[in-house]
Formats: structure tokens, sequence, C-alpha cells
């Protein structure tokens, strides 16, 4: 596996790739990884002929200074998972390779951004917008590859590629998931043994809205998730949406045939998570 901390060497090694008449796959990431990325990976293998990883931990799209502090970084382990899950080339940057000078621009994605994680998080998705464009245009690939854990991102990085025109096929992969059903994440390495064991009521409470779709209104629905993560004294909810699941915005109601993403973020001690469930 070819390592590349340069921006010029990585579109360098993007330039002699498409030269060549390959394809080229890319996962981008912050690290940290775990089997959620790798079966991003393998299919990025899969379905192209140059697997390309990113490992930045980006600080533009981190809205709080000690999230951005304690986030994972074990490049090491990283890559040698890289090298054992078909990646070809790992692009690993310097913060002062991918920003010599500090972000300037800013994206306004509308409504996209005023719910869930643009809410919660402002300034987020400029920076996740940013950084997925930098790397678009350093590595140049025919495929990108994201993660259905993050929806909203993926629907923000669908608009990007849209209004700016990328030329390149973005998938979306399902979310993949511990045996009791905790989606991975980088952030689930930090809570401790009995915070990691409330950590599955997120995915329950998902699945119990699920449930409750059939019968119940919206409302009694929301409340149904509040009171069961309630019981929990470790979980902090922070949003639980009902929401039309292309435009991510809230729904008061679900009209019969409408795909619905049922989302949450939430606290579980001092960790972040995210988790959502998409019924048809
Ligand atoms: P990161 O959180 O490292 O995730 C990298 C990719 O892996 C994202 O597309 C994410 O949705 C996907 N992923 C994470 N956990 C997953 C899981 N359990 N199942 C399936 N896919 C999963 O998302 C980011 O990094 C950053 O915002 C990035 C896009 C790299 C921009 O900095």
């Amino acid at each position: 596996m070819y390592i590349i901390s340069s921006a010029a060497d990585i579109k360098q090694k993007a330039e002699q790739i498409r030269r060549s008449g390959k394809t080229i796959g890319l996962v981008p990431t912050m690290g940290a990884l775990h089997e959620g990325h790798l079966h991003l990976l393998r299919t990025a293998a899969q379905e192209n002929d140059i697997a390309v990883c990113s490992i930045f931990v980006n600080p533009t799209q981190f809205n709080n200074a000690d999230d951005f502090d304690l986030y994972p970084r074990v490049i090491e382990v990283d890559a040698a998972l890289l090298t054992e899950n078909k990646c070809e080339v790992l692009f690993a940057p310097a913060v002062s390779e991918m920003y010599p000078e500090a972000l300037q621009l800013k994206f306004d994605f509308g409504p996209l951004e005023t719910v869930m994680e643009g809410r919660f998080r402002p300034g987020h998705f400029t920076g996740v917008a940013a950084v997925v464009s930098k790397l678009f245009h350093l590595v140049k690939p025919h495929k990108a590859y994201f993660g259905q854990k993050d929806l909203q991102q993926y629907a923000i990085i669908r608009r990007l590629v849209t209004d700016l025109s990328f030329d390149l096929e973005l998938v979306c992969h399902p979310i993949v998931r511990e045996p009791d059903g905790l989606a991975m994440s980088s952030r689930n390495r930090r809570l401790s043994g009995p915070e990691r064991q409330v950590a599955t009521h997120l995915y329950k409470a998902l699945q119990l809205a699920r449930d409750l779709m059939a019968n119940k209104p919206v409302p009694e629905i929301r409340t149904a998730v509040t009171d069961y993560l309630k019981q929990y004294e470790s979980i902090k909810l922070e949003y639980f949406e009902i929401a039309d699941a292309h435009t991510l915005q809230p729904l008061t109601s679900v009209a019969p045939k409408t795909t619905v993403a049922l989302c949450l973020a939430a606290f579980v001690g001092e960790v972040r998570l995210i988790d959502n469930l998409v019924v048809s």
C-alpha cells in the first residue's frame, strides 16, 4: 500500500492511475477504523481497480474543541487494517497540507442543514463539504463511498455533487452494527464498559419507533422514544426526529408510501452518538 501525505503527491498518483485507464474508488474517513469503514473499503475495492482511503481528522467540521482533541488517532493500527482489506493507497495528510490557509468559504445547504446535525452542530456541514470537495479534487475518484450511518451528511454530499457538477458516482452503504445492534462508530471506543452496555438502547429506541409507526401518530411515537430513553440515566437525548428520508425535513404525520428516516443523536456519558433507521 502506498502511504501518501502530501496533496501534490496524491494528485500526481491519481492522475497516473487515471492515465493508465484504471478506476479509483475513494473512501473518505477520519480514521480509528472499524468494521463499518472496512465494509465501505471492501466494496470500493470490489467495484474499482484501485481503492483509496483517506484518513484526516478534519478540524473545520468540529464545533467542539474537546471532541476534536479527543478524537481517536491510531494511524499505525489503521494502516495495518487497510493493507489487510485491499486498500492500495492511503492518503493521510497533515492539517497544513489540507488547509495551507484558513478556510474562508462557507456553504449554505438551505433547509437540509437547519435540521438535526446541522441545527445542533453549527458550521459542521461547511467543514464536511469543504474537506470532501478538496478530497474529490485531489483524489479524482470515479466512485466515492459514504455510510448511511451519517444520513444527513450523505444528503449534503449528494447536494454538493449535484450543485457543483462533480464528475463521480456516490455510493451509500448500509449501517454496519455490532451484534447487539449498536451502530459502529469510532467514538464507541471512548465509552466506558457500562456506557457501552447502555448505548445499545439507542438502536432499541429506533426499533421501538419503527414498530409504533404501524398504528401510532407521530407525536405519540416521539413521546414513547423520549420516555424510553429517559429510563437510562447516562443517556441524554439531543434530538429524535421522524423525517422524510429524502428531504430530511421533520414530519408531523406520515402519509402512506412515504419513506421515513428515524434519526437520533444522544450523549452517552460524554460521548455523542448518532443513529438512524430508514423505514419504507
Ligand atoms: P468517519 O466518521 O470516519 O466516517 C467515514 C465514513 O464511514 C462515513 O461515510 C460514515 O458514514 C461511514 N461509517 C461510519 N460508521 C459506519 C457504520 N457503522 N456503518 C456504515 N458506514 C459507516 O464521516 C466522516 O468520517 C467525515 O465526516 C468525512 C466524510 C470523512 C469528512 O471528514
